[in-house]
Protein backbone atom coordinates (compact mmCIF):
# COMPACT_ATOMS: atom_id res chain seq x y z
CA UNK A 1 0.00 0.00 0.00
CA UNK A 2 2.83 2.51 0.14
CA UNK A 3 4.04 1.80 -3.31
CA UNK A 4 2.70 4.38 -5.67
CA UNK A 5 4.87 3.65 -8.82
CA UNK A 6 5.17 7.78 -9.16
CA UNK A 7 6.18 8.74 -13.06
CA UNK A 8 8.44 11.99 -12.72
CA UNK A 9 7.66 14.57 -15.53
CA UNK A 10 4.94 12.04 -16.59
CA UNK A 11 1.67 12.09 -19.26
CA UNK A 12 -1.71 10.25 -19.46
CA UNK A 13 -3.15 10.32 -22.83
CA UNK A 14 -7.00 9.75 -23.19
CA UNK A 15 -9.25 8.88 -25.80
CA UNK A 16 -13.03 8.77 -25.80
CA UNK A 17 -13.06 7.74 -22.12
CA UNK A 18 -10.38 5.60 -21.81
CA UNK A 19 -6.51 5.86 -21.00
CA UNK A 20 -4.66 4.77 -23.75
CA UNK A 21 -0.81 5.54 -22.52
CA UNK A 22 0.55 6.59 -19.62
CA UNK A 23 4.37 6.88 -19.65
CA UNK A 24 7.47 10.14 -19.37
CA UNK A 25 5.74 13.16 -21.21
CA UNK A 26 8.36 12.99 -24.52
CA UNK A 27 6.63 9.03 -24.99
CA UNK A 28 2.96 10.33 -24.66
CA UNK A 29 3.26 13.24 -26.60
CA UNK A 30 5.17 11.37 -29.74
CA UNK A 31 1.68 9.64 -29.46
CA UNK A 32 0.00 13.43 -30.14
CA UNK A 33 -1.80 13.94 -33.31
CA UNK A 34 -3.07 17.57 -34.65
CA UNK A 35 -6.81 17.32 -33.54
CA UNK A 36 -4.95 15.87 -29.50
CA UNK A 37 -6.06 18.49 -26.63
CA UNK A 38 -3.13 19.41 -24.56
CA UNK A 39 -4.02 20.06 -20.93
CA UNK A 40 -1.13 21.29 -19.16
CA UNK A 41 -0.24 19.75 -15.79
CA UNK A 42 3.32 21.56 -15.78
CA UNK A 43 4.98 21.16 -12.39
CA UNK A 44 1.32 19.83 -10.50
CA UNK A 45 0.42 15.84 -9.63
CA UNK A 46 -1.89 14.05 -11.76
CA UNK A 47 -3.59 10.75 -9.82
CA UNK A 48 -6.44 8.81 -10.39
CA UNK A 49 -10.01 10.36 -9.29
CA UNK A 50 -11.12 9.60 -5.65
CA UNK A 51 -13.81 7.08 -5.05
CA UNK A 52 -15.54 7.11 -2.27
CA UNK A 53 -16.79 3.93 -1.24
CA UNK A 54 -19.27 4.38 1.84
CA UNK A 55 -21.78 7.79 1.68
CA UNK A 56 -25.34 8.15 2.61
CA UNK A 57 -25.09 10.48 0.45
CA UNK A 58 -29.43 11.01 -0.66
CA UNK A 59 -31.18 12.12 2.63
CA UNK A 60 -33.10 15.00 3.54
CA UNK A 61 -32.82 17.49 5.78
CA UNK A 62 -29.98 17.49 8.36
CA UNK A 63 -29.33 17.06 12.04
CA UNK A 64 -26.94 20.71 13.01
CA UNK A 65 -29.61 20.55 16.24
CA UNK A 66 -28.22 16.55 17.17
CA UNK A 67 -24.86 17.60 16.81
CA UNK A 68 -25.02 20.77 19.45
CA UNK A 69 -26.78 18.20 22.10
CA UNK A 70 -23.62 15.93 21.61
CA UNK A 71 -21.31 19.11 22.08
CA UNK A 72 -23.39 19.31 25.33
CA UNK A 73 -22.93 15.59 26.40
CA UNK A 74 -25.55 13.59 25.08
CA UNK A 75 -23.82 10.70 23.18
CA UNK A 76 -24.87 9.09 19.23
CA UNK A 77 -26.33 5.80 20.94
CA UNK A 78 -28.61 7.84 23.25
CA UNK A 79 -29.55 10.02 20.97
CA UNK A 80 -30.57 7.19 18.41
CA UNK A 81 -32.51 5.06 21.60
CA UNK A 82 -34.64 8.26 22.16
CA UNK A 83 -35.86 8.16 18.61
CA UNK A 84 -33.68 10.93 17.14
CA UNK A 85 -30.48 9.95 15.57
CA UNK A 86 -31.28 7.83 12.40
CA UNK A 87 -35.31 8.03 12.85
CA UNK A 88 -35.08 11.81 12.83
CA UNK A 89 -33.70 11.61 8.91
CA UNK A 90 -36.01 8.90 8.27
CA UNK A 91 -39.10 11.19 9.03
CA UNK A 92 -37.75 14.14 6.89
CA UNK A 93 -36.61 11.66 3.87
CA UNK A 94 -40.12 10.03 4.41
CA UNK A 95 -41.81 13.31 3.56
CA UNK A 96 -39.86 14.49 0.92
CA UNK A 97 -40.75 13.79 -2.82
CA UNK A 98 -38.21 12.17 -4.54
CA UNK A 99 -37.38 15.68 -6.73
CA UNK A 100 -36.65 17.05 -3.45
CA UNK A 101 -34.51 14.07 -1.97
CA UNK A 102 -32.86 14.64 -5.53
CA UNK A 103 -32.37 18.15 -5.57
CA UNK A 104 -30.88 18.16 -1.57
CA UNK A 105 -28.11 15.10 -2.60
CA UNK A 106 -27.59 16.49 -6.35
CA UNK A 107 -25.83 19.26 -3.85
CA UNK A 108 -23.89 17.46 -2.19
CA UNK A 109 -22.74 15.11 -5.16
CA UNK A 110 -21.60 17.83 -6.67
CA UNK A 111 -19.42 19.16 -3.54
CA UNK A 112 -17.92 15.90 -3.61
CA UNK A 113 -16.95 16.11 -7.29
CA UNK A 114 -15.48 19.21 -6.38
CA UNK A 115 -13.16 17.56 -4.10
CA UNK A 116 -12.28 15.27 -6.56
CA UNK A 117 -14.77 11.95 -5.75
CA UNK A 118 -15.24 10.56 -9.66
CA UNK A 119 -17.09 7.15 -8.52
CA UNK A 120 -18.85 7.18 -5.43
CA UNK A 121 -21.25 4.55 -3.51
CA UNK A 122 -24.58 5.32 -2.23
CA UNK A 123 -26.67 3.73 0.52
CA UNK A 124 -30.55 3.88 0.84
CA UNK A 125 -31.64 3.33 4.59
CA UNK A 126 -33.42 6.75 5.07
CA UNK A 127 -36.52 5.05 4.08
CA UNK A 128 -37.25 2.06 5.90
CA UNK A 129 -40.52 0.93 4.70
CA UNK A 130 -40.86 -0.63 1.37
CA UNK A 131 -41.78 2.65 -0.66
CA UNK A 132 -39.40 4.87 0.44
CA UNK A 133 -36.48 2.68 0.42
CA UNK A 134 -37.28 2.01 -3.39
CA UNK A 135 -37.55 5.95 -3.66
CA UNK A 136 -34.23 6.32 -2.30
CA UNK A 137 -32.73 3.28 -4.74
CA UNK A 138 -34.55 5.55 -7.29
CA UNK A 139 -32.98 8.86 -6.12
CA UNK A 140 -29.30 7.13 -6.58
CA UNK A 141 -29.94 6.00 -10.07
CA UNK A 142 -31.70 9.17 -11.40
CA UNK A 143 -28.24 10.80 -9.56
CA UNK A 144 -26.37 8.24 -11.37
CA UNK A 145 -27.63 9.00 -14.74
CA UNK A 146 -27.65 12.90 -14.44
CA UNK A 147 -24.33 13.75 -12.73
CA UNK A 148 -20.75 13.08 -14.26
CA UNK A 149 -20.13 11.05 -10.86
CA UNK A 150 -20.64 7.26 -11.46
CA UNK A 151 -22.52 5.98 -8.22
CA UNK A 152 -22.81 2.49 -7.11
CA UNK A 153 -25.97 1.57 -5.12
CA UNK A 154 -26.17 -0.25 -1.95
CA UNK A 155 -29.42 -1.43 -0.35
CA UNK A 156 -29.77 -0.21 3.14
CA UNK A 157 -33.04 -1.12 4.27
CA UNK A 158 -31.56 -2.89 7.51
CA UNK A 159 -30.60 0.67 8.59
CA UNK A 160 -32.02 1.18 11.64
CA UNK A 161 -35.32 -0.25 13.44
CA UNK A 162 -38.11 2.22 12.75
CA UNK A 163 -40.16 3.70 15.30
CA UNK A 164 -43.47 1.52 14.13
CA UNK A 165 -41.09 -1.86 14.48
CA UNK A 166 -39.66 -0.39 17.99
CA UNK A 167 -39.72 -3.55 20.15
CA UNK A 168 -40.36 -6.09 16.90
CA UNK A 169 -37.29 -6.05 16.11
CA UNK A 170 -37.34 -9.73 14.49
CA UNK A 171 -40.30 -8.43 12.66
CA UNK A 172 -38.59 -5.62 11.09
CA UNK A 173 -35.53 -7.99 9.80
CA UNK A 174 -38.13 -10.32 8.33
CA UNK A 175 -39.54 -7.26 6.44
CA UNK A 176 -36.21 -6.67 5.47
CA UNK A 177 -35.79 -9.93 4.21
CA UNK A 178 -39.46 -10.91 2.90
CA UNK A 179 -40.76 -8.14 1.35
CA UNK A 180 -37.78 -5.75 0.49
CA UNK A 181 -35.54 -7.61 -0.67
CA UNK A 182 -37.84 -9.58 -3.38
CA UNK A 183 -39.06 -6.54 -4.52
CA UNK A 184 -35.64 -4.72 -5.02
CA UNK A 185 -34.98 -7.73 -7.33
CA UNK A 186 -38.52 -8.07 -8.81
CA UNK A 187 -38.18 -4.34 -9.98
CA UNK A 188 -34.80 -4.65 -11.56
CA UNK A 189 -33.20 -2.51 -9.24
CA UNK A 190 -30.61 -4.92 -8.59
CA UNK A 191 -29.93 -6.29 -11.96
CA UNK A 192 -28.87 -2.62 -13.21
CA UNK A 193 -25.63 -2.63 -14.92
CA UNK A 194 -22.55 -2.61 -12.82
CA UNK A 195 -22.04 -4.28 -9.17
CA UNK A 196 -25.29 -3.82 -6.37
CA UNK A 197 -24.83 -4.13 -2.80
CA UNK A 198 -26.47 -5.01 0.67
CA UNK A 199 -25.55 -3.52 3.64
CA UNK A 200 -26.47 -4.21 7.13
CA UNK A 201 -25.60 -2.12 10.50
CA UNK A 202 -24.63 -4.70 12.75
CA UNK A 203 -25.11 -2.70 16.59
CA UNK A 204 -26.38 -2.67 19.52
CA UNK A 205 -29.79 -0.86 19.08
CA UNK A 206 -30.04 -1.97 15.21
CA UNK A 207 -29.63 -5.36 14.11
CA UNK A 208 -28.34 -7.78 15.76
CA UNK A 209 -25.22 -10.57 14.20
CA UNK A 210 -28.01 -12.98 13.87
CA UNK A 211 -30.32 -11.21 11.69
CA UNK A 212 -27.00 -9.13 10.02
CA UNK A 213 -26.47 -13.07 9.21
CA UNK A 214 -29.77 -13.93 7.66
CA UNK A 215 -30.48 -10.30 5.60
CA UNK A 216 -26.94 -10.94 4.04
CA UNK A 217 -27.29 -14.59 3.57
CA UNK A 218 -30.99 -13.80 1.81
CA UNK A 219 -28.83 -11.02 -0.28
CA UNK A 220 -26.02 -13.34 -1.28
CA UNK A 221 -28.76 -15.85 -2.53
CA UNK A 222 -29.92 -13.24 -4.57
CA UNK A 223 -26.26 -11.98 -6.39
CA UNK A 224 -26.15 -8.95 -3.99
CA UNK A 225 -22.53 -7.69 -2.96
CA UNK A 226 -22.37 -7.72 0.37
CA UNK A 227 -21.17 -4.93 2.93
CA UNK A 228 -21.71 -4.42 6.74
CA UNK A 229 -21.18 -1.78 9.13
CA UNK A 230 -19.50 -3.75 11.53
CA UNK A 231 -18.07 -2.27 15.02
CA UNK A 232 -18.90 1.41 14.73
CA UNK A 233 -19.36 1.40 18.22
CA UNK A 234 -19.85 -1.85 19.94
CA UNK A 235 -18.06 -5.36 19.23
CA UNK A 236 -20.95 -8.00 17.87
CA UNK A 237 -18.99 -9.92 15.49
CA UNK A 238 -19.72 -8.07 12.54
CA UNK A 239 -16.22 -8.64 11.22
CA UNK A 240 -16.01 -12.01 11.80
CA UNK A 241 -19.69 -12.33 9.99
CA UNK A 242 -17.94 -10.44 6.82
CA UNK A 243 -14.72 -12.78 6.87
CA UNK A 244 -17.46 -16.09 6.57
CA UNK A 245 -19.73 -14.54 4.42
CA UNK A 246 -16.43 -13.50 2.15
CA UNK A 247 -18.31 -9.78 1.64
CA UNK A 248 -16.77 -7.30 -0.39
CA UNK A 249 -16.08 -4.90 2.38
CA UNK A 250 -16.27 -4.47 6.27
CA UNK A 251 -16.82 -0.78 7.07
CA UNK A 252 -16.15 1.56 10.41
CA UNK A 253 -13.94 -1.68 12.32
CA UNK A 254 -13.16 1.09 15.05
CA UNK A 255 -13.03 -1.59 17.63
CA UNK A 256 -12.58 -4.73 16.20
CA UNK A 257 -10.74 -7.20 17.46
CA UNK A 258 -7.48 -8.23 16.50
CA UNK A 259 -9.01 -11.49 16.13
CA UNK A 260 -11.52 -10.67 14.06
CA UNK A 261 -9.14 -8.67 12.03
CA UNK A 262 -6.85 -11.26 11.06
CA UNK A 263 -10.13 -13.14 9.85
CA UNK A 264 -10.81 -10.50 6.64
CA UNK A 265 -6.92 -11.29 5.79
CA UNK A 266 -7.82 -14.47 4.23
CA UNK A 267 -11.51 -13.39 2.99
CA UNK A 268 -10.52 -11.29 0.62
CA UNK A 269 -12.25 -8.40 2.34
CA UNK A 270 -11.64 -4.85 2.35
CA UNK A 271 -11.46 -2.74 5.39
CA UNK A 272 -13.09 0.43 4.47
CA UNK A 273 -12.02 2.57 7.01
CA UNK A 274 -14.07 5.97 7.93
CA UNK A 275 -11.77 8.48 10.30
CA UNK A 276 -14.31 11.25 9.52
CA UNK A 277 -16.79 9.74 11.73
CA UNK A 278 -15.03 9.29 15.35
CA UNK A 279 -13.83 13.23 14.19
CA UNK A 280 -17.10 14.16 13.55
CA UNK A 281 -18.53 12.46 17.15
CA UNK A 282 -15.76 14.35 18.28
CA UNK A 283 -14.66 10.70 20.36
CA UNK A 284 -11.07 9.25 20.31
CA UNK A 285 -10.93 6.08 18.91
CA UNK A 286 -10.12 5.17 15.87
CA UNK A 287 -9.70 1.99 13.68
CA UNK A 288 -6.43 0.40 14.22
CA UNK A 289 -5.44 0.78 10.16
CA UNK A 290 -1.40 0.27 10.72
CA UNK A 291 -2.35 -3.44 12.35
CA UNK A 292 -4.11 -3.84 9.30
CA UNK A 293 -1.69 -2.87 7.46
CA UNK A 294 0.76 -5.13 9.11
CA UNK A 295 -1.34 -8.17 8.51
CA UNK A 296 -2.03 -7.74 5.23
CA UNK A 297 -6.04 -6.40 5.21
CA UNK A 298 -6.39 -4.22 2.41
CA UNK A 299 -7.24 -0.59 3.46
CA UNK A 300 -9.68 1.40 2.12
CA UNK A 301 -10.58 4.85 2.90
CA UNK A 302 -14.50 6.83 2.50
CA UNK A 303 -16.00 9.56 4.07
CA UNK A 304 -19.25 7.99 5.44
CA UNK A 305 -21.06 11.54 4.15
CA UNK A 306 -24.34 11.43 6.63
CA UNK A 307 -26.17 14.03 8.62
CA UNK A 308 -24.93 12.11 11.81
CA UNK A 309 -21.88 11.25 12.36
CA UNK A 310 -19.93 12.98 9.55
CA UNK A 311 -21.15 15.28 7.24
CA UNK A 312 -18.35 15.87 5.04
CA UNK A 313 -17.88 15.53 1.08
CA UNK A 314 -14.28 15.76 1.10
CA UNK A 315 -11.92 12.62 0.31
CA UNK A 316 -8.80 14.50 1.12
CA UNK A 317 -9.96 16.06 4.37
CA UNK A 318 -10.58 12.15 5.62
CA UNK A 319 -6.80 11.07 3.73
CA UNK A 320 -5.44 13.94 5.83
CA UNK A 321 -7.27 12.44 9.30
CA UNK A 322 -5.93 9.23 8.46
CA UNK A 323 -2.12 10.10 8.80
CA UNK A 324 -2.78 12.12 12.03
CA UNK A 325 -5.33 10.03 13.66
CA UNK A 326 -4.49 6.43 12.52
CA UNK A 327 -0.35 6.46 11.48
CA UNK A 328 -1.22 6.16 7.85
CA UNK A 329 1.15 7.35 5.21
CA UNK A 330 0.28 10.19 2.68
CA UNK A 331 0.95 7.38 0.00
CA UNK A 332 -1.09 4.69 2.12
CA UNK A 333 -3.86 7.09 2.04
CA UNK A 334 -3.57 7.73 -1.34
CA UNK A 335 -3.76 4.29 -2.72
CA UNK A 336 -6.65 3.28 0.30
CA UNK A 337 -8.64 6.23 -1.04
CA UNK A 338 -8.33 5.03 -5.03
CA UNK A 339 -7.61 1.70 -5.87
CA UNK A 340 -8.64 -0.05 -2.53
CA UNK A 341 -12.03 2.03 -2.83
CA UNK A 342 -12.39 1.16 -6.08
CA UNK A 343 -12.50 -2.70 -5.15
CA UNK A 344 -14.54 -1.99 -1.91
CA UNK A 345 -17.05 -1.37 -4.72
CA UNK A 346 -15.95 -3.93 -7.02
CA UNK A 347 -14.66 -1.58 -9.34
CA UNK A 348 -11.22 -2.16 -9.57
CA UNK A 349 -11.18 -3.25 -13.04
CA UNK A 350 -12.42 -0.10 -14.36
CA UNK A 351 -11.61 3.13 -12.11
CA UNK A 352 -9.23 3.49 -9.30
CA UNK A 353 -5.59 3.67 -11.14
CA UNK A 354 -3.62 5.60 -14.07
CA UNK A 355 -3.48 2.62 -16.12
CA UNK A 356 -4.33 1.51 -19.92
CA UNK A 357 -7.46 0.48 -20.55
CA UNK A 358 -9.12 1.61 -17.42
CA UNK A 359 -11.93 4.69 -17.41
CA UNK A 360 -10.22 8.32 -18.07
CA UNK A 361 -10.45 9.74 -14.01
CA UNK A 362 -7.85 11.98 -12.99
CA UNK A 363 -7.20 15.33 -11.27
CA UNK A 364 -4.61 18.03 -11.58
CA UNK A 365 -3.85 18.69 -8.03
CA UNK A 366 -2.20 22.28 -7.64
CA UNK A 367 0.98 20.90 -5.49
CA UNK A 368 4.19 20.22 -6.31
CA UNK A 369 4.29 17.15 -4.69
CA UNK A 370 1.78 14.23 -3.57
CA UNK A 371 2.62 14.64 -0.18
CA UNK A 372 1.49 17.94 0.09
CA UNK A 373 -2.42 16.41 -0.50
CA UNK A 374 -2.26 15.54 3.20
CA UNK A 375 0.32 17.57 4.69
CA UNK A 376 -2.11 20.68 3.74
CA UNK A 377 -6.18 20.40 4.44
CA UNK A 378 -8.77 22.80 4.64
CA UNK A 379 -8.62 24.05 1.41
CA UNK A 380 -9.48 22.35 -1.94
CA UNK A 381 -5.97 21.32 -3.79
CA UNK A 382 -8.40 20.00 -6.76
CA UNK A 383 -7.16 22.01 -9.94
CA UNK A 384 -8.46 20.02 -12.88
CA UNK A 385 -11.37 16.89 -12.68
CA UNK A 386 -11.45 14.43 -15.60
CA UNK A 387 -14.22 12.08 -15.70
CA UNK A 388 -14.50 9.86 -18.35
CA UNK A 389 -12.37 11.84 -20.49
CA UNK A 390 -14.03 14.89 -20.05
CA UNK A 391 -12.46 18.08 -17.86
CA UNK A 392 -15.36 19.04 -15.70
CA UNK A 393 -15.81 22.99 -16.43
O1 LIG B 1 -22.16 5.01 9.16
N1 LIG B 1 -24.04 3.93 11.69
C1 LIG B 1 -24.86 3.91 10.84
N2 LIG B 1 -24.90 4.73 9.80
C2 LIG B 1 -24.19 5.93 9.71
C3 LIG B 1 -24.82 7.02 10.49
C4 LIG B 1 -26.10 7.40 9.89
C5 LIG B 1 -26.79 8.53 10.58
O2 LIG B 1 -26.51 8.84 11.74
O3 LIG B 1 -27.67 9.12 9.94
C6 LIG B 1 -22.72 5.73 9.95
O4 LIG B 1 -22.13 6.29 10.88
FE1 LIG C 1 -22.19 4.49 7.24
Amino acid sequence: MNELSLINDGAVAVQGDRIVLVGPTPEVLAHAGEDTTLVDASGKVVIPGFVDPHTHLVFAGDRAEEFEMRLQGATYLEIMSAGGGIMNTVRATRTASLEDLMIQSRQRLDRMLAHGTTTAEAKTGYGLDTENELKMLEAIRLLHQGHPVDIIPTFLGAHAIPAEYQGRNEEYANLVIDEMLPRVEREGLGKQEGPFFCDVFCEEGAFSLEQSKRILEKALEMGMGLKIHADEFTSLGGAALAAELKATSADHLACTPEEEIKLLVDSGTIAVLLPGTPFGLGEAHYPLARRMIELGVPVALATDLNPGTCYCEAMPFIMALACRKMGMTPAETIVAATINAAHAIDMGHEVGSLEVGKKADLLILDIPDYRHLVYRFGTNLVETTVKAGRVIE
